[in-house]
């Protein structure tokens, strides 16, 4: 994994710059929201549309995010407000800035919530609560702990006060050496629920829904929701990367780089998934149980295996721990445009944004018990419109407007010397960015906008025309400023 390989002091900022990516990157979205969404989600044809999403918009998406950030310097609004003034472009762009430093708070709400389940469950296991237990009765906790608002509240409260606490600090102290070696460790464990999971008779069946695809079970809101994941597990779209990039000297490959991101945290996720739904099929559980999934399956696959006391542990402890490398880059954005922008001290700024965090996280917590049938946007409670808005339109929206910008805004000289892909790779590069991601996000996007087929194939006719009026001026434009490019 890319954290053991290039942790080797060399040159210490790779280091740094690779560890504090994989951190942020690897988190809830890999061992909590994966395994889930592609329960509810059918299995196989979900998993290789997320890993489509992943090659041809990920990845091409992750490495315009880290080479704007670099380029312009500064936090997500000021760099876009850098890189259009560089390159003659409207100021408007900082908006995009603007929609990640928001996305980002609006994430932390909910995703501390849910480390905070984390970490009760840490607790629990260290206190021997889940030796032996069936899965019926992991259900039941499962159920008490979500209708007790307190119980949330408490972890949501201690969740956010780490996050803070390490961000307050600024990264370099404890978090990165954390990170640094519990990457390894939580592969390693990982590795070792497969073990455990190879020798169950229903790994088979694991293996045959997630990677055994059956189109039939595909609908266009799970296309859009694979998409969306491809950009929250990879922490794009908002400027997390971003802030990242900025930090990172001249002359480290950015594409090296970004290629151990994906595979790192893809890994993650298909590894948490193949051991996740092996518990599912073995024990008569749903697939589709929704946010709860990790959570009530595997008590009981650490419950049956030997040592599983210590690993289990182990395991949920590394689950907050990701969970805080996560959390403090989606903080970052509004923390040093805060600091940058507004003159707020680095404190002042943490607290200001913990406040509203916290505050905030509220509403998740109550989505699960008191506010169960509250809904904020139809059919979806507090915390699952949270979830739906931020991941599956902000980052989506964001991620495509930065391949735009990267496309044809940024002039190809600097480009080509920002990734020095040599000539098929640019070419292939460059490509990608223009016709394949933007293209990919307005499609799905357009096709969730309406229900019916024929209305369908209008809207994503008319958002591809928009996009070619944009690309067809942008090129004129180019080329008369900028002969020969
Ligand atoms: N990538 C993180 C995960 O998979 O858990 C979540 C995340 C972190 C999303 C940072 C966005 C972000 F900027």
């Amino acid at each position: 994994m890319s954290a053991i390989e290039l942790s080797k002091p060399q040159w210490s900022s790779q280091k740094v710059f690779i560890l504090a990516a994989v951190g942020s990157a690897v988190g809830l979205g890999n061992i909590w929201k994966f395994p889930y969404i592609t329960g509810e989600n059918g299995g196989g044809a979900f998993v290789l549309v997320y890993l489509l999403c992943v090659a041809l918009i990920g990845l091409p998406v992750l490495m315009s995010e880290v080479g704007l950030g670099r380029l312009g310097r500064a936090n997500p609004p000021q760099a876009m407000a850098n890189l259009a003034a560089d390159f003659r472009a409207s100021p408007l762009w900082s908006l995009l800035g603007l929609n990640g430093v928001l996305a980002g708070l609006l994430i932390l709400s909910f995703y501390t919530v849910i480390a905070g389940w984390a970490m009760d469950y840490f607790v629990e296991s260290a206190k021997g609560s889940f030796r032996g237990i069936s899965g019926e009765a992991v259900g039941q906790y499962f159920s008490g702990f979500l209708a007790n608002p307190w119980a949330l509240l408490f972890w949501h409260t201690v969740m956010v006060g780490l996050t803070l606490a390490i961000v307050a600090k600024g990264v370099k102290g404890g978090l990165e050496k954390a990170v640094n070696f519990m990457m390894p460790l939580l592969f390693l464990i990982l590795l070792v629920l497969v073990g455990w999971s190879a020798a169950q008779n229903s790994f088979g069946d694991s293996l045959r829904f997630l990677f055994a695809p059956d189109f039939s079970k595909l609908t266009w809101e799970a296309v859009l929701i694979a998409m969306g994941h491809a950009f929250f597990t990879l922490s794009i779209g908002m400027g997390a990367m971003m802030v990242y990039g900025s930090y990172l000297p001249e002359g480290y490959s950015i594409t090296r780089a970004s290629l151990w991101i994906v595979f790192a945290d893809t890994a993650v996720a298909l590894l948490a998934g193949v051991v996740i739904f092996t518990v599912v099929f073995g024990n008569g559980l749903e697939p589709g149980a929704g946010p709860g999934l990790l959570f009530q399956t595997l008590p009981v696959a650490f419950g049956q295996m030997s040592g599983g006391w210590f690993w289990g542990t182990l395991f949920f402890f590394l689950v907050v721990l990701a969970a805080l490398s996560s959390a403090i880059s989606l903080i970052e954005p509004a923390v040093s445009w805060l600091e940058q922008n507004w003159r707020m001290s680095r404190i002042r700024a943490t607290l200001l944004l913990g406040a509203l965090v916290w505050l905030a996280g509220i509403g998740t917590v109550l989505s699960f018990n008191a506010w169960k049938d509250v809904h904020l946007l139809p059919g979806r409670t507090f915390f699952d419109s949270l979830d739906f808005v931020t991941a599956n339109i902000m980052l989506p929206l964001g991620g495509m407007l930065m391949a735009v910008f990267m496309a044809w805004v940024i002039p190809a000289a600097v480009r080509r010397k920002t990734f020095d892909l040599g000539l098929v790779g640019d070419a292939l590069f460059i490509r990608d960015l223009r016709y394949i991601a933007p293209v990919g996000v307005l499609i799905v996007f357009a096709s969730n906008l309406v229900e019916s087929s024929l209305h369908r194939w209008i809207a994503v006719g008319v958002a591809l025309a928009l996009y070619a009026l944009y690309a067809y001026n942008r090129s004129r434009y180019n080329l008369s400023i900028r002969p020969g490019e």
